[in-house]
């Protein structure tokens, strides 16, 4: 009578921790590491993955994809997955990845990069969803984000004639006045990058808004705030250096508005310029 009772017990237990060591085995490559949340979260993501594997070819599934996808991702990705500043969620880097790896992405976000977790946002099902959505083929799309340039010819453009350099590091080369490229393929679609180039002063992030100090004698300095209090400021120079003030000292400070202290490259570039340089960069960290 108490085997009887015992085992049935027995065989659940060790059901769940098969799930729940299953869920810590998920795979794929920069998506690596271990489900967190604990054990529940972790059978909730099991369950959910099988309910995937049933659901995913279904059309009202992806469509609830789809409406998560334009309310959360779209303003990042892109209306369509491809014309955001974010990667390209279209191309053969997302079609070809694992749901699994995909869903833990969205989940857990990349750390250290401006991709958000949706862990509290978003249910298993609802990650699951969006995947389904990622994941449907669209026939023709795929390869037109991939950047016609010749990326060694963008590698010599972006030295001598763009001297991108002067204000941006790659590897160990250049001057880090605006932000490093290494891996800048990684992190942005060759839309943006394109759009980057010709007009600069419509993605300006926080961080790097313009501005202008201007001291006692008039001399002005323009850069970016790195710090201020209420009798000091800290501005990040265009020298790559940071210089103080006391606020006591200057005339004033300037928000310079709509403008970055990039320089576009509309008509200093001709088009096969611009596709050798966006190649280049699209080809910066991509794995
Ligand atoms: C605040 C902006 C932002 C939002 C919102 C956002 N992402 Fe991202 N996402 C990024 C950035 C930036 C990266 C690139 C990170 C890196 O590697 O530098 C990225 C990377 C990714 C990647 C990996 C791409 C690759 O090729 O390696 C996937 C997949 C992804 N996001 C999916 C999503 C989904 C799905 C949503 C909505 C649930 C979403 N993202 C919402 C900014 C965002
Ligand atoms: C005079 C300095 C300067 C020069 C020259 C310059 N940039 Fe920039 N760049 C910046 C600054 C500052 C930012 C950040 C503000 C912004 O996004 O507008 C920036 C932003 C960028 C970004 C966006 C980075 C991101 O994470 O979104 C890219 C890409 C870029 N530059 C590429 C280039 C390339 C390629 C060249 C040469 C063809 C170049 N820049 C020349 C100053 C410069």
């Amino acid at each position: 009578m108490q085997l009887k009772r015992t085992v049935p017990w027995a065989l659940a237990f060790a059901i769940l921790l098969a799930l729940a060591f299953g869920a810590g085995a998920y795979t794929g490559r920069r998506y690596g590491g271990s489900l967190r949340g604990g054990v529940r979260d972790a059978i909730a993501g099991q369950t959910e993955q099988a309910y995937f594997y049933w659901s995913r070819e279904s059309d009202s599934y992806r469509q609830k994809g789809q409406e998560l996808y334009n309310a959360h991702c779209s303003t990042c990705h892109g209306a369509d997955g491809k014309d955001g500043r974010a990667p390209d969620l279209t191309g053969p880097r997302t079609k070809n990845a694992d749901a699994l790896g995909l869903a833990r992405v969205v989940r857990e976000g990349i750390p250290g990069t401006e991709m958000p977790p949706f862990q509290r946002l978003l249910t298993h099902r609802e990650s699951f969803q969006i995947v389904a959505h990622l994941l449907e083929p669209k026939g023709e799309e795929a390869a037109t984000n991939s950047a016609a340039g010749d990326p060694a010819a963008g590698a010599s453009l972006i030295r001598e004639k763009g001297n991108c350099l002067q204000c941006h590091t790659v590897g160990e080369e250049g001057i880090p006045v605006g932000p490093d490229l290494t891996n800048i393929g990684r992190s942005r679609s060759a839309s943006y990058l394109r759009r980057k180039l010709q007009r600069p002063q419509e993605t300006v992030p926080n961080v790097y808004r313009p501005i202008e100090v201007i001291k006692q004698e008039g001399v002005t300095i323009r850069g970016f705030r790195q710090n201020e209090d209420t009798f000091s400021i800290q501005v990040r120079g265009l020298d790559g250096q940071t210089h103080s003030f006391w606020k006591r000292d200057l005339q004033g400070v300037r928000e310079i508005e709509k403008e970055s202290f990039m320089p576009s490259y509309e008509g200093v570039f001709s088009e096969a310029e611009l596709d050798h340089v966006v190649a280049f960069l699209a080809s910066l960290g991509a794995p």
